[in-house]
């Protein structure tokens, strides 16, 4: 049986369901988790499905001398993929994704969520010079009403980027509505699909505010 569940709904929404992701959600979405096993366990969920995330990466064929004889072996294609954090959660997501792909660049675009209007705020924006033909991954743990994903991969497309997948650990039915309105081109990975946003715009059962839990900021 695939661990990848593709929703009828947003064909291009696919959640991992694997018992080691369900397990780590679990404690990640426990109030009494503080911030250092938060981070842990965002990194083990990162490096779960980013396995899955990963599959449609190119390889390339280089030959190789094992200790045996020469061979044809795959490598990862050039150009190197591009990591792109939404700040600050995304943070903590470049170090599995990294790991899974180490000739990997690293992109940042900051955006906050204004707490009054739900619509996301720029203050940071850096990507690597020509990576137009780049594949992007954008992590971000929270998809709620979707603006911020939305506006990152606006923001790409701005800046002739053609290959974007987005990552998240925890997403949110309305912000998959909205996202996928733009952005029907980007498949998004999940670990979850939550119920619903709260009249405050959180995510519910959710796991209340990414940043503020990783980071110790409350
Ligand atoms: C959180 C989260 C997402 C965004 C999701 O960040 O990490 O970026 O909210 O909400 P949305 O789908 O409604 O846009 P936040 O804006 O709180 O910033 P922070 O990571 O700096 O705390
Ligand atoms: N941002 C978060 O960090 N958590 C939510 O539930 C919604 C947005």
């Amino acid at each position: 049986m695939s661990v990848v569940k593709q929703h009828e709904i947003y064909r291009n929404f696919f959640q991992i369901c694997h018992p080691l992701i369900a397990g780590k959600l679990s404690l990640l979405r426990q109030k009494q988790t503080d911030h250092k096993l938060f981070r842990e366990l965002v990194h083990e969920i990162t490096l779960l499905l980013g396995y899955e995330a990963t599959q449609n990466l190119k390889t390339t064929e280089r030959e190789i001398q094992t200790p045996m004889e020469s061979c044809l072996s795959s490598f990862l294609a050039d150009p190197a993929p591009v990591i792109l954090p939404i700040l600050r959660a995304g943070i903590g997501m470049v170090d599995a994704l990294l790991s899974l792909m180490p000739s990997a660049k690293v992109g940042h675009i900051g955006l906050f969520r204004n707490e009054q209007t739900l619509q996301p705020e720029g203050y940071y924006f850096k990507i690597p010079e020509d990576s137009d033909q780049c594949h992007f991954y954008i992590c971000d743990p929270m998809l709620a009403t979707g603006g911020s994903a939305v506006r990152a991969v606006s923001t790409l497309k701005e800046h002739r980027v053609k290959s974007i997948t987005f990552l998240c650990i925890l997403a949110a039915p309305e912000g998959l509505k909205a996202f996928f309105q733009e952005h029907p081109d980007v498949p998004i990975f999940s670990a979850s699909l939550d119920r619903c946003l709260n009249e405050n715009g959180y995510i519910c059962p959710g796991l209340g505010d990414a940043g503020d839990r990783m980071f110790g900021t409350w």
